[in-house]
């Protein structure tokens, strides 16, 4: 069996998927354009920031069962079987995805490409893309139908992505037409991720356009489930009830379930606001965009959620930013990771800030990339650093040493007791009880 792995892209899912089978195994050689990446990654550092990943990386390097270049020629030569692993980004001004990376590493790779091998597609791409790139490599690649396009989604989670790797809900592979070529595909496959098959995760088979919309019709159901929540906390706001309570009482439906149920700011980051979008885009394309009308309201309530905390804001500053100190706990998308991207917390901090307050951030994790994204506003050390002469403290991303803060400790540094609580994390009656005006999204 084929050992010899490339994975090319080694951003997120690149750099977490190559060290995760270099784990398992494999020998595997990491590829990107961006050659300051691969000498970090080189060098076993891991240039972003997740649990558990550096390590892993660092053995897999030590080992040498885990490489990384820049050369496409000698990942050609090396690989029995490449890993598609490159960013599908939203189009600047539009809400398709930027497909440039993806055809520009199949560009590259497949008249490279002598001998037998299978390429497997994890990106997230518009629909349609496979059967595109499968024509492309059928066409250029010197080994002509020996080079094989499987479709096998990727569905990790930031924060969680070495589990996600390792110990997946499902894997999809996309096969295909031809019978003879998809079933030396499935063989292939199965047997790479054979660990995880025999530990139980279900091995689905299907076309390409099929593995190519589980994961967005995936990301396309978690957003509207935040979005639902998030709507009925609009509702609660206006009823003057309480979303938190509501949200615990749909939990016990298993039918509902309490995951991705959670009320707050929304939902930001890499994936979920670009893929919906990309996904109308796409729909549209396909003459198809009715069917998605409602993803349109999924986005708006979630955009809705980070205006709706200026507001409070404001409300509770009596009406106006102008000369006020804020002070805002986390920047990044969520915890547990140092991404900005589309980042609610920092949103809603640059929105402030225009507004004429003076804003100070704190972050435990993404305090350099926020500092990139966003250099006009003021950065703290520390929760407490933050929070220093505030007349309003925002908790935007609920990191867990937010959760734990002591009320009077941050009593003692403010200059006004003002608390959102912007993820309904903390625990009103402690925050009450210590002397804090504490409001919420969706609560009375
Ligand atoms: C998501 C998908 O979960 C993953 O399967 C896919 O491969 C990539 O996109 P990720 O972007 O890492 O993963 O984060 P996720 O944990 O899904 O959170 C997305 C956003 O939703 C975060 O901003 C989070 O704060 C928000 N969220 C999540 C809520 O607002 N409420 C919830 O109940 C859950």
């Amino acid at each position: 069996m084929a050992h010899r792995l490339t994975v090319i892209g080694t951003g997120y899912l690149g750099a977490t998927h190559a060290a995760c089978m270099a784990d398992l195994g494999f020998e595997v050689l990491g590829v990107d354009v961006d050659e300051e990446r691969i000498a970090r990654l080189a060098a076993g550092e891991l240039p972003f920031y997740e649990p558990g990943l550096e390590p892993m990386l660092r053995k897999g390097v030590e080992s040498r069962r885990l490489r990384f270049t820049s050369s496409y020629p000698e990942a050609a030569e090396f690989g029995d079987v490449h890993f598609l692993c490159v960013g599908t980004p939203q189009k600047a001004g539009e809400y398709a995805a930027d497909l440039s990376a993806v055809d520009g590493a199949i560009g590259t790779l497949a008249p490279l490409l002598r001998r037998p091998c299978l390429v497997v597609g994890k990106s997230t791409v518009p629909v349609g893309t496979a059967e595109r790139l499968a024509e492309t490599l059928a066409r250029t690649a010197p080994t002509g139908g020996d080079a094989v396009l499987v479709w096998n989604p990727e569905f990790l989670r930031e924060g969680f992505a070495v589990h996600d790797t390792l110990r997946p809900d499902r894997i999809v592979a996309g096969l295909p037409p031809d019978q003879g070529a998809a079933d030396h595909a499935e063989k292939a496959l199965r047997e790479i991720y054979r660990t995880m098959i025999a530990a139980g995760t279900p091995f689905i088979t299907c076309d390409y356009p099929t593995a190519e919309l589980v994961k967005v019709a995936a990301n396309a159901f978690l957003a509207t489930k935040i979005s639902f929540i998030n709507a009925m906390a609009e509702v609660c706001e206006a009823a003057r009830a309480d979303v938190t309570k509501l949200s615990q009482a749909l939990a016990h439906d298993d039918r509902i379930g309490g995951r991705f149920l959670g009320p707050g700011l929304g939902f930001g980051g890499g994936c979920l606001p670009k893929d919906i979008r990309a996904f109308m885009a796409r729909a549209g394309e396909l003459g198809a965009d009715q069917a998605l009308t409602f993803l349109r309201e999924v986005d708006e309530i979630n955009i809705r959620r980070r205006i709706r905390m200026v507001d409070l804001a404001r409300q509770l500053l009596g009406g106006s930013f102008a000369g006020r100190t804020v002070g805002v706990l986390g920047a990044a998308f969520k915890p547990d990771s140092d991404d900005v991207r589309d980042s609610p917390a920092l949103d809603v901090a640059a929105s402030i800030r225009a507004q004429g307050a003076k804003v100070t951030v704190y972050d435990p994790k993404a305090m350099p990339n926020a500092r990139r994204a966003q250099p006009s506003l003021e950065y703290g050390e520390s929760a407490l650093t933050a929070a220093e002469n505030a007349h309003v403290v925002l908790l935007l991303t609920e990191w867990p040493e937010f959760r734990d803060m002591d009320p009077s400790a941050l009593a003692e540094v403010v200059a006004e007791r003002n608390i959102v609580d912007g993820r309904n994390t903390l625990d009103p009656e402690r925050w009450r009880a210590a002397g804090w005006n504490y409001r919420a999204l969706g609560r009375p």
